[in-house]
């Protein structure tokens, strides 16, 4: 068969694709070029942006996940992915953290399941507060319970930001 160039413009995941290799192997060739961007999976904080739905892949580094060993990640702002931390009023939520430019201009950072029933919680930033869209509890941005049904807190972490206001650290 003839192809024509635009056909030979084919990218290396088409190639391997049509190679006939699996997802799998594919993600592993990718992670033997790009050793940063993956990782496994107790140690990868699937980051999502708040509110957007889209699952950032860089920009990030450490743990963000309660559920695998201490919180401890760094966040890079001058990524596209997080520089709206830069922001007062803007909030993702990144593995089970829920990160805000709160109105202060501090940034804060909380465990993002309500206490309720785990459902990820909100930055409403006309409230300054963190609000459940499942039965409405709502936390002042130091993760205390406002209103109900949820009766216990946030658990809040520590946010350090470098100097340059560049990298936003989070630890428990
Ligand atoms: S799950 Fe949040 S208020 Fe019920």
């Amino acid at each position: 068969m003839k192809m024509n160039s635009v056909d030979k413009q084919m990218n290396r995941g088409e190639f391997l694709r049509d190679l006939g290799m699996s997802s799998a192997a594919l993600m592993a060739f990718y992670c033997m070029g790009t050793l940063t961007a993956c990782s496994s999976k107790s140690d990868d904080p699937s980051p999502s942006t708040g509110g957007t739905g889209t699952t950032p892949s860089s920009g990030i580094t450490g743990n963000a996940n309660t559920g695998s060993g201490a919180i401890n990640f760094k966040l890079d702002l001058t990524d596209s992915n997080f520089s709206k931390l830069k922001t007062a009023g803007q909030y993702v939520i990144v593995g089970s953290v829920i990160v805000a430019k709160i109105k202060n201009g501090s940034v804060v950072a909380l465990s993002k399941a309500c206490t309720h029933q785990g459902t990820d919680v909100q930055y409403r930033s006309g409230q300054d507060d963190m609000y459940c869209p499942n039965h409405g509890s709502e936390f002042s941005t130091t993760g205390a319970v406002e209103v109900g049904p949820a009766t216990s807190p946030l658990t809040q972490y520590k946010t350090a930001l470098s100097t340059d206001g560049n990298t936003l650290t989070v630890t428990a």
